[in-house]
């Protein structure tokens, strides 16, 4: 199969058709989900809770990423991979570009930043320098400490127009993807149809360009902590490859993510 890139994926948001993508932190893995045409993989710090075991994605070092990202470029050579920025390692542009380095030569094709104003100029760095960026705004689990827990973002009207504001300003700056994480459907829609690069949402409602979901979420692996936007679609396919399948189809025909995953303004 062609590789994804990113161009096909910004194509795919002209045209109107759904990009499906989950996170993937081993070979095994990334090779079924590349299989099933999964159109992105992110190596995400979410491998601080789902791999490490930890209460949160702080524990994770560029290392952890780079380790994963690896694998999963291995089982999947030809699969567009995002690996993520673990916390503090692009407290400044320049340790943002070094650390970013050691991600692309692991194997990612673009790497994830959480947060707004403060990073416009690390990714007009990043971009110069020829890595390409994603960005995620909405609730920023690194920031977990301040904001005192996961928390629906971006709900009152005020904070609404700041979260399109800055997703404006990280386009400006010259991120090429952005992931929403979980903002009120409205605000999920109001982005996407404002920005020109794809939006990925996780429980940010179904007018988002594509979806993500943690691959144990999505296989219902996380039986302590069920976020409402998770859906267990082993528990409906009754095997892997199945529940992959069936991910990608409701994703592409609008169906997933239904009502009851999704929250209100
Ligand atoms: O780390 C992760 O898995 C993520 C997704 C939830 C978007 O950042
Ligand atoms: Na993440």
């Amino acid at each position: 199969m062609a590789a994804m890139t990113i161009a096909k994926l910004a194509k795919k948001k002209i045209e109107g058709e759904k990009i499906t993508s989950l996170t993937a932190y081993d070979a095994s893995f990334a090779k079924l989900f590349a299989a099933k045409g999964v159109d992105f993989m992110l190596v995400g710090d979410s491998l601080g809770n789902v791999v490490l075991g930890a209460s949160s994605t702080l524990p994770v070092t560029v290392e952890n990423i780079a380790y994963h990202t690896q694998a999963v470029r291995n089982g999947a050579p030809d699969a567009f991979v995002i690996a993520d920025m673990p916390f503090m390692s692009y407290a400044t542009p320049e340790q943002a570009c070094q650390e970013a380095a050691k991600l692309m030569r692991a194997g990612a094709n673009m790497v994830k930043l959480e947060g707004g104003d403060w990073l416009l100029d690390t990714i007009r760095q990043l971009v110069q320098r020829s890595v390409p960026v994603c960005a995620h705004l909405g609730l920023l689990p690194q920031s977990v400490n301040v904001l005192g827990g996961y928390k629906v973002q971006g709900k009152e009207e005020s904070a609404a127009d700041n979260t399109l504001r800055q997703a404006l300003a990280l386009q400006e700056a010259g991120a090429q993807l952005l992931v929403l994480e979980c903002i009120p459907s409205s605000l999920g829609k109001r982005i996407s149809e404002a920005l020109t690069i794809p939006t990925i949402g996780i429980g940010a409602g179904p007018d988002c360009d594509g979806q993500i979901l943690v691959m144990h979420d999505m296989f219902g692996m996380n039986s302590e902590y069920l976020p409402k936007f998770v859906k267990d679609f082993l528990a409906e396919a009754g095997d892997l490859a199945g529940a992959v399948e069936l991910y990608v189809q409701q994703v592409k025909e609008g169906s997933f993510p239904g009502p009851e995953h999704c929250f209100k303004g």
